[in-house]
């Protein structure tokens, strides 16, 4: 029996980036569960010296934030030199109003989504600002970390986090920054997670499984 297309399928995610997002994915989780821990520790260690429960969540919080730094970085770095074009092209897009309005139309079921990368403009800034919430709660969190490990990687973050602290007017306030950000990265994950389902069933194309398979799909036009 001949077998006929009925759709083609593109790569749109490389290995690395897939992997990334997963990694990434993760560790906001654990940093967002341990980190409100750390705010507030309700559970109460019994009556031993023996019981870290706040160390061993803090140290998680910890592996999880290099984790998330060193993701930060290498994205940071994917976007501009990916051998796929396709993050940045959408780049094209963030300067036309047209492709604004066209983004913005299709969300009210008006027209179709027409892009030059894989992201609409409006989720391509959106995109851009959480990895600034990215970079920033990195930072500060290096500068929370520094202030308690005083050797190594601390040690060496250590004038550069005191001058990043009088920046925010103390570990106080600097503090507190980090806590409030971490509701910027809640608000995105919902939103991000209710968009990727409704834009696949919306534009009847590959969402969530792309971030899987890299593919995605398109109805071969006859
Ligand atoms: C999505 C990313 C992150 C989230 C949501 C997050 C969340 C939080 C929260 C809610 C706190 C408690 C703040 C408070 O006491 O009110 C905290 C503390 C802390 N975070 Fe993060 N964090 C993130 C990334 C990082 C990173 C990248 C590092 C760096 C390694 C880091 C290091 C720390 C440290 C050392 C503390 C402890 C502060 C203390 O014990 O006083 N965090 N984090």
């Amino acid at each position: 029996m001949q077998h006929i297309a009925t759709h083609d399928r593109q790569l749109i995610f490389t290995p690395a980036i897939r992997i990334f997002h997963w990694l990434r994915a993760l560790s906001i989780l654990v940093l967002v569960i341990t980190g409100f821990y750390i705010a507030w520790p309700f559970l109460v260690a019994p009556a031993s010296t023996d019981v870290l429960v706040q160390g061993w969540i803090r140290f998680a919080h910890i592996i999880f934030g290099f984790l998330l730094t060193s993701i930060t970085l290498v994205r940071f770095y994917l976007f501009f030199f990916s051998r796929i074009n396709h993050e940045r092209r959408s780049f094209k897009d963030v300067l036309s109003h047209r492709s604004w309005i066209t983004q913005i139309k299709s969300y009210f079921w008006m027209g179709s989504l027409d892009k030059a990368g894989v992201y609409g403009p409006l989720q391509f800034m959106t995109y851009v600002a959480i990895s600034f919430v990215a970079l920033i709660m990195c930072i500060t969190g290096l500068v929370l970390y520094a202030n308690v490990y005083h050797l190594g990687i601390g040690g060496m973050l250590g004038d550069v986090s005191a001058w990043i602290t009088g920046l925010c007017g103390g570990l106080a306030p600097l503090r507190i920054y980090h806590h409030y950000l971490t509701w910027a990265f809640i608000i995105f994950v919902m939103i991000h997670m209710y968009m990727a389902v409704w834009s696949g069933i919306r534009f009847k194309h590959n969402s969530v499984d792309s971030i899987v398979s890299g593919y995605d799909y398109h109805k071969v036009r006859k």
